[in-house]
Protein backbone atom coordinates (compact mmCIF):
# COMPACT_ATOMS: atom_id res chain seq x y z
CA UNK A 1 0.00 0.00 0.00
CA UNK A 2 1.30 3.24 -0.99
CA UNK A 3 1.79 5.86 2.17
CA UNK A 4 -0.04 8.82 2.58
CA UNK A 5 3.50 10.85 2.35
CA UNK A 6 3.99 8.64 -1.13
CA UNK A 7 1.04 10.01 -2.44
CA UNK A 8 0.83 13.36 -2.15
CA UNK A 9 4.80 13.36 -3.30
CA UNK A 10 3.43 11.52 -6.39
CA UNK A 11 1.17 13.67 -7.13
CA UNK A 12 2.79 16.66 -6.72
CA UNK A 13 5.89 15.56 -9.00
CA UNK A 14 3.25 14.43 -11.93
CA UNK A 15 2.10 17.54 -11.71
CA UNK A 16 5.43 19.81 -11.73
CA UNK A 17 6.60 16.41 -14.59
CA UNK A 18 3.55 17.18 -16.80
CA UNK A 19 4.39 21.05 -17.12
CA UNK A 20 8.33 20.33 -17.17
CA UNK A 21 7.47 18.08 -20.47
CA UNK A 22 7.32 20.39 -23.12
CA UNK A 23 5.77 19.22 -26.51
CA UNK A 24 7.05 17.06 -28.99
CA UNK A 25 8.06 19.63 -31.40
CA UNK A 26 10.21 21.24 -29.27
CA UNK A 27 12.85 18.78 -29.34
CA UNK A 28 15.39 18.14 -32.16
CA UNK A 29 14.84 14.51 -33.44
CA UNK A 30 18.31 13.66 -33.41
CA UNK A 31 20.09 15.92 -30.43
CA UNK A 32 20.47 14.89 -26.58
CA UNK A 33 18.75 16.81 -24.39
CA UNK A 34 20.20 18.12 -21.47
CA UNK A 35 19.66 19.39 -17.44
CA UNK A 36 21.75 21.64 -15.50
CA UNK A 37 23.50 20.77 -12.40
CA UNK A 38 21.34 23.15 -9.91
CA UNK A 39 24.99 24.04 -8.01
CA UNK A 40 26.95 25.99 -11.41
CA UNK A 41 24.04 25.82 -13.55
CA UNK A 42 26.04 23.61 -16.15
CA UNK A 43 24.29 21.22 -18.56
CA UNK A 44 24.75 17.63 -19.09
CA UNK A 45 23.28 15.28 -21.29
CA UNK A 46 20.95 13.14 -19.73
CA UNK A 47 21.88 9.91 -21.06
CA UNK A 48 25.06 9.09 -19.44
CA UNK A 49 26.91 5.63 -18.62
CA UNK A 50 27.95 2.91 -15.81
CA UNK A 51 31.03 0.89 -16.35
CA UNK A 52 29.90 -1.69 -13.38
CA UNK A 53 30.70 -5.49 -14.75
CA UNK A 54 30.71 -3.95 -18.37
CA UNK A 55 34.27 -2.61 -18.48
CA UNK A 56 35.81 -4.65 -16.04
CA UNK A 57 37.53 -6.49 -19.47
CA UNK A 58 41.25 -7.85 -19.87
CA UNK A 59 43.24 -6.49 -22.93
CA UNK A 60 42.94 -8.27 -25.61
CA UNK A 61 41.37 -6.82 -28.81
CA UNK A 62 38.02 -9.45 -28.36
CA UNK A 63 37.37 -7.28 -24.81
CA UNK A 64 38.81 -4.36 -25.85
CA UNK A 65 37.19 -3.72 -29.26
CA UNK A 66 33.64 -3.56 -28.58
CA UNK A 67 34.45 -1.47 -25.95
CA UNK A 68 35.94 1.38 -27.28
CA UNK A 69 32.84 1.48 -30.31
CA UNK A 70 30.61 1.85 -27.38
CA UNK A 71 32.74 4.39 -26.30
CA UNK A 72 32.57 6.12 -29.62
CA UNK A 73 29.40 5.79 -30.19
CA UNK A 74 28.59 7.36 -26.61
CA UNK A 75 30.73 10.40 -27.83
CA UNK A 76 29.13 10.54 -30.66
CA UNK A 77 25.75 10.81 -29.95
CA UNK A 78 26.01 13.50 -27.66
CA UNK A 79 26.90 11.66 -23.93
CA UNK A 80 29.91 12.93 -21.84
CA UNK A 81 29.04 11.32 -17.99
CA UNK A 82 30.98 7.92 -17.59
CA UNK A 83 30.22 6.90 -13.99
CA UNK A 84 32.75 4.26 -12.47
CA UNK A 85 34.70 3.28 -9.38
CA UNK A 86 37.81 1.93 -8.00
CA UNK A 87 36.11 -1.62 -6.88
CA UNK A 88 34.88 -1.68 -10.31
CA UNK A 89 37.52 -4.34 -11.22
CA UNK A 90 39.80 -2.83 -14.25
CA UNK A 91 37.20 -0.35 -15.29
CA UNK A 92 39.05 2.81 -14.53
CA UNK A 93 42.14 1.84 -16.73
CA UNK A 94 40.01 0.75 -18.98
CA UNK A 95 38.14 4.25 -19.52
CA UNK A 96 41.97 6.05 -19.05
CA UNK A 97 42.96 3.90 -21.48
CA UNK A 98 40.27 4.70 -24.23
CA UNK A 99 39.74 8.12 -23.58
CA UNK A 100 43.34 8.23 -24.41
CA UNK A 101 43.24 5.98 -27.46
CA UNK A 102 40.64 7.71 -29.07
CA UNK A 103 41.57 11.31 -27.59
CA UNK A 104 38.36 11.95 -25.83
CA UNK A 105 39.56 13.44 -22.11
CA UNK A 106 38.43 16.76 -22.84
CA UNK A 107 34.87 15.28 -23.80
CA UNK A 108 34.39 13.29 -21.03
CA UNK A 109 32.17 14.14 -17.52
CA UNK A 110 33.97 11.44 -15.33
CA UNK A 111 32.43 10.51 -12.04
CA UNK A 112 34.17 8.13 -9.90
CA UNK A 113 34.39 7.42 -6.37
CA UNK A 114 35.61 6.94 -2.91
CA UNK A 115 35.09 3.50 -1.14
CA UNK A 116 37.37 3.20 2.13
CA UNK A 117 37.35 3.98 5.96
CA UNK A 118 39.81 6.63 6.84
CA UNK A 119 41.39 9.90 5.24
CA UNK A 120 44.97 8.07 4.18
CA UNK A 121 42.92 5.24 2.59
CA UNK A 122 40.35 7.55 0.91
CA UNK A 123 43.53 9.82 -0.59
CA UNK A 124 45.88 7.17 -1.38
CA UNK A 125 42.65 5.07 -3.40
CA UNK A 126 41.90 8.73 -5.25
CA UNK A 127 44.93 8.95 -6.42
CA UNK A 128 45.35 5.63 -7.81
CA UNK A 129 42.51 6.23 -9.75
CA UNK A 130 43.83 9.53 -11.32
CA UNK A 131 46.46 7.37 -12.38
CA UNK A 132 44.38 4.49 -13.81
CA UNK A 133 41.92 7.12 -14.92
CA UNK A 134 44.72 8.95 -16.88
CA UNK A 135 43.76 12.10 -15.66
CA UNK A 136 45.15 15.20 -13.06
CA UNK A 137 41.72 15.76 -11.80
CA UNK A 138 37.79 14.10 -12.36
CA UNK A 139 34.10 15.93 -12.78
CA UNK A 140 32.92 14.47 -9.89
CA UNK A 141 33.98 12.10 -6.62
CA UNK A 142 31.62 10.50 -4.97
CA UNK A 143 31.11 8.82 -1.53
CA UNK A 144 30.42 5.21 -2.79
CA UNK A 145 27.87 3.88 -0.92
CA UNK A 146 28.19 6.33 2.01
CA UNK A 147 30.75 4.09 3.62
CA UNK A 148 32.92 6.55 6.04
CA UNK A 149 31.05 9.74 4.44
CA UNK A 150 32.15 11.66 7.23
CA UNK A 151 35.85 11.18 6.71
CA UNK A 152 35.40 11.22 3.05
CA UNK A 153 33.11 14.28 2.03
CA UNK A 154 35.10 15.79 4.35
CA UNK A 155 38.12 14.93 1.93
CA UNK A 156 36.26 15.05 -0.95
CA UNK A 157 35.42 18.90 0.13
CA UNK A 158 39.19 19.78 0.50
CA UNK A 159 39.88 17.95 -3.11
CA UNK A 160 37.30 19.99 -4.78
CA UNK A 161 38.89 23.24 -3.18
CA UNK A 162 42.21 21.92 -5.08
CA UNK A 163 40.60 21.76 -8.50
CA UNK A 164 40.76 18.21 -7.94
CA UNK A 165 37.33 17.77 -8.24
CA UNK A 166 34.61 20.30 -9.88
CA UNK A 167 31.65 18.24 -7.80
CA UNK A 168 31.13 16.23 -4.30
CA UNK A 169 28.35 13.32 -4.14
CA UNK A 170 27.23 10.63 -2.81
CA UNK A 171 25.88 7.13 -3.78
CA UNK A 172 23.70 4.55 -2.93
CA UNK A 173 21.64 1.42 -4.95
CA UNK A 174 19.50 -0.55 -2.95
CA UNK A 175 15.69 1.41 -1.70
CA UNK A 176 16.64 -0.25 2.50
CA UNK A 177 19.40 2.30 1.83
CA UNK A 178 17.38 5.40 0.68
CA UNK A 179 16.67 6.84 4.57
CA UNK A 180 20.48 7.15 5.28
CA UNK A 181 21.23 8.64 2.22
CA UNK A 182 18.29 11.63 2.78
CA UNK A 183 19.97 12.15 5.55
CA UNK A 184 23.20 12.10 4.87
CA UNK A 185 22.20 14.38 1.63
CA UNK A 186 20.47 16.95 4.06
CA UNK A 187 23.31 16.83 6.23
CA UNK A 188 26.53 17.35 4.34
CA UNK A 189 24.11 19.21 0.52
CA UNK A 190 26.75 17.67 -1.51
CA UNK A 191 26.68 18.77 -5.17
CA UNK A 192 25.19 15.20 -6.57
CA UNK A 193 23.77 12.12 -5.12
CA UNK A 194 23.41 9.17 -6.78
CA UNK A 195 20.70 6.55 -6.54
CA UNK A 196 18.81 3.85 -7.84
CA UNK A 197 15.41 4.18 -9.67
CA UNK A 198 13.07 2.20 -12.39
CA UNK A 199 9.99 1.34 -12.97
CA UNK A 200 9.75 -1.41 -11.03
CA UNK A 201 12.03 0.26 -7.84
CA UNK A 202 10.37 3.54 -7.31
CA UNK A 203 10.87 4.08 -3.18
CA UNK A 204 13.50 7.12 -4.15
CA UNK A 205 10.27 9.11 -5.17
CA UNK A 206 8.92 9.92 -1.57
CA UNK A 207 12.86 9.04 0.09
CA UNK A 208 15.03 11.20 -1.82
CA UNK A 209 13.76 12.98 -5.11
CA UNK A 210 11.73 15.63 -3.00
CA UNK A 211 15.28 16.14 -0.90
CA UNK A 212 16.87 16.33 -4.32
CA UNK A 213 14.80 19.19 -5.58
CA UNK A 214 14.26 21.25 -1.98
CA UNK A 215 18.10 21.10 -1.72
CA UNK A 216 19.15 21.82 -5.18
CA UNK A 217 20.97 18.40 -5.68
CA UNK A 218 21.78 16.92 -9.17
CA UNK A 219 20.21 13.45 -9.30
CA UNK A 220 21.84 10.33 -11.13
CA UNK A 221 20.38 7.23 -11.64
CA UNK A 222 21.84 4.08 -11.27
CA UNK A 223 20.10 0.63 -11.88
CA UNK A 224 17.46 1.68 -14.39
CA UNK A 225 16.89 -1.64 -15.93
CA UNK A 226 17.57 -3.11 -12.08
CA UNK A 227 20.78 -4.59 -13.50
CA UNK A 228 19.23 -6.24 -16.45
CA UNK A 229 16.02 -7.60 -14.85
CA UNK A 230 12.97 -4.94 -15.58
CA UNK A 231 13.82 -6.91 -19.86
CA UNK A 232 13.16 -10.72 -18.37
CA UNK A 233 9.47 -9.10 -17.02
CA UNK A 234 8.92 -7.76 -20.57
CA UNK A 235 10.28 -10.60 -22.69
CA UNK A 236 7.60 -11.23 -25.50
CA UNK A 237 5.61 -8.54 -24.27
CA UNK A 238 4.73 -5.48 -27.27
CA UNK A 239 5.78 -1.79 -26.59
CA UNK A 240 2.99 0.17 -25.37
CA UNK A 241 0.29 1.54 -28.07
CA UNK A 242 1.49 5.20 -27.45
CA UNK A 243 5.61 4.10 -27.94
CA UNK A 244 6.22 5.26 -31.30
CA UNK A 245 4.21 8.96 -30.54
CA UNK A 246 6.97 8.96 -27.57
CA UNK A 247 9.68 8.51 -29.93
CA UNK A 248 10.51 5.30 -27.61
CA UNK A 249 11.16 2.45 -29.79
CA UNK A 250 12.83 -0.14 -27.51
CA UNK A 251 12.31 -1.86 -24.36
CA UNK A 252 15.37 -0.25 -23.13
CA UNK A 253 14.39 3.19 -24.13
CA UNK A 254 11.15 2.84 -22.77
CA UNK A 255 12.59 2.54 -19.22
CA UNK A 256 15.34 5.01 -19.72
CA UNK A 257 12.63 7.58 -20.58
CA UNK A 258 10.68 6.64 -17.28
CA UNK A 259 13.71 7.28 -15.10
CA UNK A 260 14.51 10.89 -16.72
CA UNK A 261 10.77 11.67 -16.69
CA UNK A 262 10.67 12.54 -13.11
CA UNK A 263 11.66 16.45 -12.79
CA UNK A 264 14.57 15.70 -9.93
CA UNK A 265 16.60 13.32 -12.23
CA UNK A 266 19.44 15.53 -13.99
CA UNK A 267 21.26 11.76 -15.87
CA UNK A 268 20.70 8.22 -16.02
CA UNK A 269 23.91 5.93 -16.02
CA UNK A 270 22.81 2.41 -18.03
CA UNK A 271 25.55 0.08 -18.24
CA UNK A 272 26.32 -1.73 -21.36
CA UNK A 273 29.51 -4.00 -23.11
CA UNK A 274 27.41 -3.67 -26.05
CA UNK A 275 27.62 -1.33 -29.07
CA UNK A 276 24.18 -1.49 -30.76
CA UNK A 277 22.47 -1.51 -27.25
CA UNK A 278 24.60 1.58 -26.20
CA UNK A 279 23.29 3.26 -29.59
CA UNK A 280 19.49 2.45 -28.08
CA UNK A 281 20.28 3.61 -24.80
CA UNK A 282 21.23 6.72 -26.58
CA UNK A 283 17.93 7.50 -28.15
CA UNK A 284 16.51 7.54 -25.05
CA UNK A 285 18.00 11.36 -24.61
CA UNK A 286 16.12 12.24 -27.20
CA UNK A 287 12.15 13.46 -27.82
CA UNK A 288 9.75 14.70 -25.22
CA UNK A 289 9.36 13.29 -21.37
CA UNK A 290 6.14 10.62 -20.70
CA UNK A 291 3.43 11.65 -19.37
CA UNK A 292 2.19 10.56 -16.03
CA UNK A 293 -0.43 8.45 -18.08
CA UNK A 294 2.48 7.05 -19.79
CA UNK A 295 4.51 6.38 -17.14
CA UNK A 296 1.34 4.61 -15.31
CA UNK A 297 1.04 2.07 -18.13
CA UNK A 298 4.87 1.41 -17.89
CA UNK A 299 4.37 0.44 -14.05
CA UNK A 300 1.28 -2.03 -14.86
CA UNK A 301 2.54 -3.30 -18.08
CA UNK A 302 6.23 -4.40 -16.21
CA UNK A 303 5.06 -4.66 -12.18
N1 LIG B 1 26.50 2.10 -5.25
C1 LIG B 1 26.74 2.64 -6.41
O1 LIG B 1 27.36 3.68 -6.50
C2 LIG B 1 26.24 1.95 -7.63
C3 LIG B 1 25.50 0.75 -7.52
C4 LIG B 1 24.99 0.18 -8.68
C5 LIG B 1 25.28 0.76 -9.93
N2 LIG B 1 26.04 1.88 -10.00
C6 LIG B 1 26.38 2.49 -11.31
O2 LIG B 1 25.22 2.44 -12.15
C7 LIG B 1 25.53 1.75 -13.35
C8 LIG B 1 24.28 1.07 -13.89
O3 LIG B 1 23.79 0.10 -13.01
P1 LIG B 1 23.94 -1.45 -13.27
O4 LIG B 1 25.12 -1.70 -14.15
O5 LIG B 1 23.91 -2.12 -11.94
O6 LIG B 1 22.60 -1.90 -13.99
P2 LIG B 1 21.65 -1.45 -15.18
O7 LIG B 1 22.22 -0.33 -15.98
O8 LIG B 1 20.30 -1.32 -14.58
O9 LIG B 1 21.60 -2.77 -16.06
C9 LIG B 1 22.71 -3.26 -16.74
C10 LIG B 1 22.25 -4.52 -17.49
O10 LIG B 1 21.38 -4.16 -18.55
C11 LIG B 1 21.83 -4.72 -19.77
N3 LIG B 1 21.55 -3.74 -20.84
C12 LIG B 1 22.09 -2.49 -20.99
N4 LIG B 1 21.57 -1.86 -22.05
C13 LIG B 1 20.67 -2.71 -22.60
C14 LIG B 1 19.80 -2.63 -23.73
N5 LIG B 1 19.74 -1.54 -24.50
N6 LIG B 1 19.02 -3.71 -24.02
C15 LIG B 1 19.05 -4.83 -23.26
N7 LIG B 1 19.86 -4.97 -22.17
C16 LIG B 1 20.65 -3.91 -21.85
C17 LIG B 1 23.31 -4.96 -19.58
O11 LIG B 1 23.75 -6.06 -20.33
P3 LIG B 1 25.01 -5.96 -21.37
O12 LIG B 1 26.16 -5.35 -20.63
O13 LIG B 1 25.21 -7.38 -21.74
O14 LIG B 1 24.51 -5.11 -22.49
C18 LIG B 1 23.40 -5.28 -18.08
O15 LIG B 1 23.12 -6.65 -17.87
C19 LIG B 1 26.67 0.81 -12.93
O16 LIG B 1 27.38 0.32 -14.05
C20 LIG B 1 27.47 1.73 -12.04
O17 LIG B 1 28.28 2.61 -12.80
C21 LIG B 1 26.51 2.49 -8.87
Amino acid sequence: MPTRRHVISSLAWSLAGLALAPSRAAFAADEMQTRPVPASGERLPVIGMGTADSFNVGDGPEDREPLREVMRRFFAGGAALIDTAPSYGRAEAVIGDLLAELNLRPRAFIATKIGASGRAAGLEQFQRSLRLLRTDKVELLQVHNLVDWQTQLALINELKAQGKTRYSGVTHYTESGHDELARVVRAARPDFLQVNYSVISRGAESAVFPLARELGVAVLVNRAFDDGRLFARVKDKPLPPWAAEAGIGSWAQAFLRFALSHPAVTVVIPATGKPDRQSDNLKAGQGPMLTAQQRQSLIETVG
